[in-house]
This record gives structure tokens, sequence and C-alpha cells, in this order.
């Protein structure tokens, strides 16, 4: 019998404090993480170093599958990225470079090419998946499915002040509309869109705190939703 390695799936849009959380609850859990958002973001980037167009897809499915990166976390789960040997964990974090992650990720044939470098996280002693596709389509066996959401307003707001805080400079009110074309795009396409798996946990984030979302989640864990090894 193979061994049964728990698994947490975060889903949501962006700003819905997905990357966040899942980074504080894979460490209070001392599980792996996977950042599924910043392979699409990868995938952007290395098409636009080697000058691929963002609608050929048979160029960008071949890049997907050669796709040299690495993820390298330190003992504190900080992960530094690195594509081609560089360090893209900064280059990557645009709102250029999610607007066109969310473009490659619409096409069908480059989200199959991905598919089994995301199921590869799953390593014991666990994983906590942070995406859009998570619960539905990568892991639809997890242990627990959270989808996390919040108004449009409040996720504009979160990732004005993360970008800022990088250094990164912004409109608040070209950054609402980016987010919400970016949803739009998302939740519309054919494949796997953006929306709760049907046995997923939704969890409003509008003015509830990271711990306070953190605790609900470790309380849902406790209350044996996670299934035991
Ligand atoms: O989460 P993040 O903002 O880094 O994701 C960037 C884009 O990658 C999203 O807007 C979405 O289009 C795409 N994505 C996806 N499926 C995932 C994670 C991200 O389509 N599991």
């Amino acid at each position: 019998m193979t061994e049964h390695i728990p698994l947490v799936t975060i889903d949501g849009p962006s700003g819905s404090g997905k990357g966040t959380i899942s980074s504080i609850l894979a460490k209070q859990l001392g599980c792996n993480i996977l950042d599924s958002g910043a392979l699409y973001r990868i995938l952007a980037l290395a098409a636009q170093i080697h000058v691929i167009p963002l609608d050929n897809e048979e160029a960008l499915v071949t890049l997907a599958a050669h796709l040299d990166v690495q993820f390298i976390s330190d003992d504190r789960l900080n992960t530094r990225i690195l594509l081609e040997g560089d360090d893209v964990s900064d280059a990557i974090r645009t709102e250029e470079c999610g607007n066109q992650a969310s473009v490659v990720a619409a096409l069908p044939h480059v989200r199959v090419a991905l598919l089994a470098r995301q199921r590869a996280f799953l390593e014991p002693p666990g994983l906590v998946a942070d995406g859009r596709d998570m619960g539905t389509v990568v892991f639809p066996d997890a242990d627990i499915k959270i989808f996390l959401t919040a108004s449009p307003e409040e996720r504009a707001k979160r990732r004005y002040k993360q970008l800022i805080e990088k250094g990164i400079s912004v409109n608040l009110a070209t950054l609402s509309r980016e987010i919400a074309e970016r949803d739009e795009r998302d939740a519309s396409r054919p494949v796997a869109p953006l929306k709760p798996a049907p046995d997923a946990v939704v969890l409003d984030t509008t003015g509830v705190t990271i711990d306070q979302v953190v605790n609900q989640i470790i309380s849902l864990l406790n209350q044996g939703k996670l299934r035991a090894n």
C-alpha cells in the first residue's frame, strides 16, 4: 500500500491571502509548499526571455516541458526561485508578469504540460498547495480544500500594499482594473477555471486578519477534516 501524504489545497483569486496563508500554514505544519502561480509566472517570464509570443501554444508547451526551474527553500521556508540558474524571485512578482501568466495559463495544453511538475511536489511529510485549480484539477483527492475569497476592494488594497512594500510602484486604480481583468480571465477560461471545488470550504477573508484565517484552517484540520495517515 502506498503511504498517504497529508495534503491541503488553498485556492482563490489574487489578493485573497492564499500566498501568505499557505506559507504560514506550511511552516506551522512543517509541510512542503507549492506556489503553483509562480510556475505560470516563470513560464511567462521564460517566454519573454526566449521571445516566444504568448499565443504560440505549441512553443509554450515545449518551453513548459523543458523549463529549467529550481525552488530553493531555506529552513524557514523562504523560497528563492531560479530560472536557468538566474534568481527570478522578484522579477516574477510584477503585475505585468501576473497578467502574462494568466494569458499562458488559459492555454489548455500548457496546463497539461505543467501538471506532473506540480504533482511531484506531493512528498512526505505533506504539502500545502496554493493556486487556482489545486482542489479541482491538480489534487482532486486532497484531504482538505480551502477556497479563499475577499471583496475586490480589499484584494486590490492588499496587492497594492504588497507591491509597494517590494518597492514596485503601482497606481491603486490601475491595479484594481488589472486584478478585475485577470480574475475575469481566470474565472471564464474553459479549462481549470477559478472556482471552488464542490467539497471545498469557502472562507471570506474580508476584514479578517491573517492569523484568524490560519487559526480557522488549523481548527478545520483539528476537527479531523485532514485524513489520518
Ligand atoms: O497566484 P498568482 O497571482 O501568482 O498566479 C498568477 C496567474 O497564474 C493567475 O492569475 C492564474 O492565471 C495563473 N494560475 C493558474 N492556476 C494556478 C495558479 C495560477 O491558472 N493553479
